[in-house]
């Protein structure tokens, strides 16, 4: 047995749990129609076969149809849910690993214009801004209605045969209750503490009622809101100690913060360039002054890190929830000897801001989690070895070249750089965003092990690649970025890429027109403010920097509000001209009908572009007429899983594809997903 304290097992009343690593509740919308249909059960079955001890399956399960899902969660308060939840229960059982849900009432942490349009609920009047409902008052009526639905819901769980459930009390309806900010009520359910907390033990005494004591409940509640005139860490001790002698919660599942802002969900949940492990030690404190299990989860990402949270007592249970989104084999890997191998979360939180838009969450450098269906984590040997030969080294030519490798095949790889990474070599200039270069280090790591072989330093002509006799080849060459944009004065403005990598220094008065709405204009605003300068960011959207989304924006935004950074929708940069040591920049709005003049100008000392790239094409182009298949993808074959088998030119003597950027301006995601699904069959 190993003495491995991650590797030690936990006993949770009746429950053997085979080690002390978990993944916390998270609702990836994998869902069909609220249900966790085979998409959702292929998901978490994966890492059950990889040794999780426990996984707490959804994320805000609703209890209540006045609780509509904002991001496909699962709707426990229908029947037919039941066989579904059993399944999925059933074959992770199979697997060694327990199987809980997280259930909840989101109270005003939802929208009226979602399911079937009724009114958001709350103990108060006030609005959430991040979901922006307005809720309704809750009544006595409305308290007992959501009692009984708690509970019916429980008992389906009960009857699918979970190990147990979770209730959600932070930023949700229970929670709602218990804090002074949410809770404006008179009477049984406001004012003092105990009132507070009424609705809370009401509703776990019909739970328990229902289930008995001996199935699993436990509570996953904010310790401390951090919010003036909120719950406090002192009030956070006593609901413990509360919930704790109720006798009828089994584990503490400790969050410390509050949700109800994209800020204040991304200092709970924090993302990459913010602190590791952040609200550990206040999880240990609870644990330590309770004496009872606590479970905890918020940027563990790495073994050594969560193996410290286990060895030094401060959780019972570990939750490494978007690691294993990244790889789902941890546990396996660890038992194994192979931590080294595992693929590391950067924390990009490209997973979480997708739901929060009506995406499904995916990986940015996992394309297989959440396609478990269709995609390998294990990548399978080729029937016969093959010579590749990939040119580009940026995550999507990385992981061509690791995906077959794996495949079995002889593999070379032409780099013009003197370093693999590609446009995340510019990412990680940014020390906030630094931890995306394990993107490239793990890849590289891999494909060194398998024994790819690197070309550095070489721009791969038609004939470099022809030399090698490949069977197949893959472009992965990138693009460059697009600033021909204006209607005239194209030659006066630099790149974003220009600023990001210092190859232009900042001016002093910056207009920074960014029409792509992505990542690199907030870099390089942040590089141009950051020296001092003045910066104006102009996007013709509604909104900006639309691609960047809801958590990612935080950090951004916490270092340019500090700085001379303005920023303005709804306006379009049409054309740049110089006047003497100035530039001359004209504005146009797309809303301009003719009836009135939207024409403005700005005199700045620098005009920066962010438009995407431009396909590096230019090989794919020389290599086609030398292909069996012209270059051509059948898509049919690629989105079912079979090779790709057009032979088109009898005197073509490989297969030809072109892969990420080198296509068209795309994101990381989509190269490495352009890679995967296109190699795995090669
Ligand atoms: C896609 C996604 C959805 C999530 N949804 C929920 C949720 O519905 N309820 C919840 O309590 N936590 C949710 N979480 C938070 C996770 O349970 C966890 O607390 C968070 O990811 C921090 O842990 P980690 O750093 O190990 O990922 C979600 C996380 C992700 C990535
Ligand atoms: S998208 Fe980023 S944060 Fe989310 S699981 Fe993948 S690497 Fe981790």
């Amino acid at each position: 047995m190993s003495n491995d304290p991650l590797l030690q097992p936990y006993q949770l009343k009746h429950l053997h749990l085979r080690n002390r690593i978990m993944i916390t509740s998270h609702e990836p919308a994998y869902s069909e129609n609220g249900m966790p249909t085979e998409r959702y059960r292929a998901y978490h079955v994966e890492r059950a076969k990889a040794g999780v001890a426990l996984t707490m399956t959804a994320g805000s399960a609703a209890v209540s149809l006045d609780s509509p899902p904002v991001f496909d969660n699962l709707l426990v308060y229908k029947d037919e849910i039941v066989p579904w939840m059993k399944d999925l229960t059933d074959e992770c059982h199979e697997h060694g690993t327990a199987v809980m849900i997280q259930l909840t009432h989101l109270g005003r942490r939802t929208r009226w214009d979602k399911g079937e349009w009724l009114p958001a609920v709350s103990p108060s009047h006030r609005r959430e801004p991040s979901h922006k409902a307005f809720p309704k008052k809750i009544e006595d009526w409305d308290i007992d209605r959501i009692i009984k639905d708690y509970t019916d819901a429980a008992e389906r769980m009960y009857a699918a045969g979970l190990d147990g459930i979770e209730l959600q009390a932070y930023g949700h309806l229970m929670d709602q209750f218990w804090s002074p900010l949410t809770n404006t009520l008179e009477g049984p359910y406001g004012g003092d503490t105990d009132n507070r907390l009424r609705f809370t033990f009401d509703l776990l005494k019909s739970i328990r009622q229902r289930v008995g004591n001996e199935f699993i409940v436990g509570l996953r509640y904010t310790g401390d809101e951090m919010l003036p005139g909120g719950l406090n860490a002192e009030d956070g001790l006593s609901i413990s100690q509360r919930l704790k002698e109720s006798g009828m919660v089994d584990f503490l599942n400790v969050v410390r913060g509050h949700i109800d802002t994209d800020a204040g969900l991304t200092d709970v949940i924090p993302i990459q360039g913010m602190r590791n492990s952040p609200h550990l030690d206040f999880a240990g404190e609870i644990r330590s002054a309770t004496d009872f299990p606590v479970f905890h989860a918020a940027k563990i990402p790495d073994v050594a890190t969560a193996r410290y949270a286990i060895a030094s007592g401060k959780v019972d249970m570990v939750g490494m929830t978007r690691a294993h989104m990244t790889d789902p084999h941890i546990v396996r890997k660890i038992i194994a000897g192979q931590e080294d191998s595992i693929r590391p979360c950067v924390g990009a939180n490209y997973c979480l801001d997708r739901i929060y838009q009506g995406g499904a969450a995916f990986c940015i450098h996992n394309a297989a989690t959440g396609r478990e269906l269709s995609m390998p984590h294990t990548i399978p040997a080729a029937p016969q070895r093959k010579k590749i030969v990939i040119v580009g080294a940026g995550p999507g030519g990385l992981e061509a070249a690791r995906v077959a490798a794996e495949r079995g095949h002889e593999v070379v790889v032409f780099e013009a750089a003197s370093d693999a990474g590609g446009q995340i070599l510019l990412t990680s200039q940014s020390p906030r965003r630094h931890e995306m270069i394990s993107i490239i280090d793990w890849r590289m790591q891999q494909c060194e092990a398998m024994g790819v072989t690197f070309h550095f330093n070489t721009y791969a002509e038609a004939d470099t690649v022809l030399a090698e006799k490949p069977d197949a080849v893959i472009v992965a060459t990138g693009g460059l970025p697009d600033t021909e944009v204006l209607a005239s004065g194209n030659e006066l403005v630099v790149s974003t890429w220009d600023i990001i990598s210092r190859s232009v220094k900042p001016g002093s008065n910056v207009l920074l027109f960014d029409d792509a709405g992505d990542h690199a204009a907030l870099q390089a605003a942040e590089v141009i403010a950051n020296s001092g300068a003045r910066v104006e960011i102009m996007t013709p959207d509604r909104s900006f920097a639309p691609e960047v989304m809801a958590m990612n924006l935080v950090p951004y935004m916490r270092t340019l509000q500090q700085k001379d950074v303005t920023f303005t929708v709804t306006y379009r940069l049409h054309s740049v001209s110089r006047d003497g040591n100035e530039l001359v920049a004209t504005v146009g709005s797309d809303y301009d009908d003719g009836s009135r003049d939207f024409t403005q100008s700005r005199r700045i000392d620098q005009v920066v572009i962010n438009h995407g790239t431009l396909p590096l094409d230019d090989l794919y182009f020389d290599l086609k007429p030398h292909s069996v298949n012209e270059g051509e993808v059948n898509y049919s074959d690629l989105i079912d899983g079979q090779p790709q088998k057009l032979n088109k030119n009898s005197e073509g003597q490989f297969q030809l594809f072109r892969i990420g950027d080198a296509v068209s301006a795309r994101n990381t995601h989509a190269a490495i997903y352009d890679a995967l699904r296109l190699v795995k069959d090669l």
